[in-house]
């Protein structure tokens, strides 16, 4: 048995379907686990030319990977079927291919509706807190109470524990920096976006091989507080780097890199691999920034940023240096 995790360690975004998606089609796993998060995540994928942007359903299924929403997930039954169908649409065969743990918690009408005025935080609006609130408080629903959602049910005791040939790769949503415990809270989401949050979902610890840690060379924040500094130079940025939600459509603050919150991230969550996006965004806007114990640093080439950034990192991890326009 063996585990591989992808997270996103700054603010979600990262990128972290990219990855995913690269993973399902070279390292032949038998699963592919979404273990936090609901309808609020948006992973855009280029599959074949096209583009998909997924919210519930795992990346794996773009390869014929069995994929699975696990138990620490809430599902709602409403966008769940409305992405079934987009994809089925667009020629991606899930039969068979797509479950949902039977644990699983569920968004209902209700909580979505809760959320269509909230502005304190931020949200997605996806109805994401509020149903994690009924979980923890007791009187939440589970996706095995939900007759439309039965075909789709799988018991992950069963499915990870009677076989073991079993190869799963864990697929995060948001990022670490939206953790509800170790991000800014309460400007976070309601999910434990790290690495302990797998062992949640039916996958034992000592299954792990590879985590690999999904950050960009700058950082975006979608959400209530202020994040974004008030200079022009990151408005350009927004929009060299398309930095508008998938989710939402909503414009994405953007910053310079926080290196000692991404040293914090690659720490807590064990990182082994990093992949820094987005090397292609910062060439063309032609600066090269980031902060480092409380300065802003200011690099005179890409190259000698990235020494930098490398130099500051544990010597074990494997970087790696990517652009958005791979698209793979
Ligand atoms: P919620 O998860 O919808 O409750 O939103 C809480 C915070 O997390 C807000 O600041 C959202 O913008 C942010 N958030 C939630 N999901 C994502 C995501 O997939 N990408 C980026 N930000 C997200
Ligand atoms: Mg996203």
């Amino acid at each position: 048995m063996l585990a591989d995790v992808v997270l996103g360690i700054q603010h979600g975004d990262e990128a972290k379907g990219k990855v995913t998606h690269y993973l399902s089609k070279y390292k032949s796993y038998t699963h592919v686990l979404r273990f936090n998060g609901g309808c609020n995540a948006g992973h855009t994928i280029y599959h074949e030319g096209k583009k998909f942007v997924t919210h519930h359903i795992p990346a794996g299924v773009f390869y014929g990977v069995k994929s699975i929403i696990g138990p620490g997930c809430v599902i709602s039954p409403e966008h769940f079927f409305e992405e079934v169908k987009e994809l089925q649409e667009a020629g991606i065969n899930l039969h068979g291919k797509l479950f949902i743990a039977k644990n699983a918690h569920v968004i209902t009408g209700t909580h979505l509706q809760e959320e269509l005025t909230e502005q304190k935080i931020g949200t997605t609006r996806r109805g994401n807190g509020p149903a994690y609130r009924d979980k923890y408080a007791r009187k939440g629903i589970r996706a095995c109470e939900v007759p439309s959602l039965s075909s789709y049910m799988i018991d992950l005791y069963e499915e990870f524990h009677s076989d073991t040939s079993v190869k799963v790769l864990c697929e995060g949503a948001q990022g670490f920096g939206l953790d509800i415990d170790w991000g800014d809270y309460p400007y976070v989401t309601s999910s434990h976006c790290g690495l302990g949050s797998v062992f949640l979902n039916g996958v034992s610890p000592r299954w792990l091989r590879d985590v690999w840690g999904v950050a960009k060379i700058y950082e975006t924040y979608v959400g209530a507080k202020s994040f974004e500094p008030d200079e022009p130079v990151f408005q350009a940025l927004r929009d060299l780097g398309e930095e508008y939600g998938a989710t939402t459509g909503r414009p994405r603050q953007c910053n310079w890199l926080n290196l000692n919150e991404l040293q914090k991230s690659i720490a807590l969550n064990s990182i082994n691999k990093l992949v820094i996006n987005k090397m292609d965004v910062i060439r063309e806007l032609n600066q090269f920034k980031l902060y480092f114990d409380s300065n802003l640093i200011t690099f005179d080439s890409e190259k000698e940023m990235c020494n930098f950034i490398v130099a500051q990192l544990p010597n074990n991890i494997e970087v790696f240096f990517s652009e958005d326009k791979d698209r793979i």
